[in-house]
């Protein structure tokens, strides 16, 4: 085994209008995970190296980037399987720049997230993706004077929709290909979480069909063309593509 571990890494300034790649070499280290490696990175050699993160746990979403083209969580991935671990299939080739000189077989290749503008270096610029979200309305709405008993959900109901409570928005997910060809699909995290709230039996039902009108909108689970690779990308096991095609199967748009 190598002494050292090789990343290949995007760069690009806010103030620049080229991107390029820029070699790395990491001391091996036993459990060493991507987002330790780029804290190496930024603390011996470039200070200036721009990605997130935050709790470092799989929790926050923050440190969404693509790995060997593959989305994934930079805290949540270790550097020593990056080359051994099989990959999600029929992922997208998602390609930032042209001839960028990658030796596939030796270095580890980190870009940020695709589909979205970037800010810098592995920041992208998530905006649209949280504006989607909030337009599905994903949260139990109630007047602070409604006295009204707390409303109950039984366990085999909270079963039925738990996978989609695990979502943690880190926009992985977003790497769907409708998402790189329609500027206002909703995404899969939107609509997932749309259809965790319409099946949620303690929604209003006045809410209820607000959030079925906003996902059956043209740019929600209509434009969905079924590729499936949220379901092979997400870090949770959330499944959104599942959940897209559960509203199509379920619920029709005036129901
Ligand atoms: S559905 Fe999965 S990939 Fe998409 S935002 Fe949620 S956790 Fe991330
Ligand atoms: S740092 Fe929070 S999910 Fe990776």
């Amino acid at each position: 085994m190598s002494d050292v571990y090789k990343f290949l890494i995007y760069r690009k300034k806010s103030n620049e209008t080229e991107s390029r790649y820029e070699k790395f070499e990491v001391p091996y280290r036993k459990g060493m995970t991507i987002l330790e490696a780029l804290f190496y990175i930024q603390d011996h050699f470039d200070s200036s190296l721009a990605f997130r993160y935050s709790c470092r746990g799989a929790i926050c979403g923050s440190c969404g980037l693509t790995v060997d083209k593959a989305p994934q969580l930079a805290c949540r991935t270790q550097v020593s399987s990056v080359k051994t671990s099989k990959k999600p299939v029929k992922l997208p080739e998602f390609n930032f720049g042209d001839h960028i000189g990658w030796n596939e077989g030796d270095e580890i290749l980190i870009e940020p997230l695709p589909n979205m503008e970037i800010i810098q270096d592995l920041i992208v610029d998530m905006e649209p993706f949280w504006k989607f979200y909030k337009e599905v309305e994903p949260y139990f709405a109630r007047e602070w004077k409604d006295t009204t008993p707390e409303s109950h959900q039984s366990s085999e109901a909270a079963k039925s929709i738990e996978n989609l409570v695990y979502c943690i928005l880190c926009g992985l997910c977003w790497a769907c290909p409708v998402n790189a060809e329609k500027k206002y699909y909703l995404g899969p995290s939107a609509l997932a979480k749309g259809y965790r709230f319409i099946a949620d039996n303690r929604l209003s039902e006045e809410h209820r069909q607000e959030i079925k009108q906003k996902v059956w909108d043209e740019d929600g689970v209509p434009a969905c063309e079924q590729f499936f690779v949220c379901n092979r990308v997400c870090p949770k096991g959330v499944k959104p593509g599942t959940a897209i095609k559960q509203i199509r199967d379920k619920w029709s748009k005036d129901e």
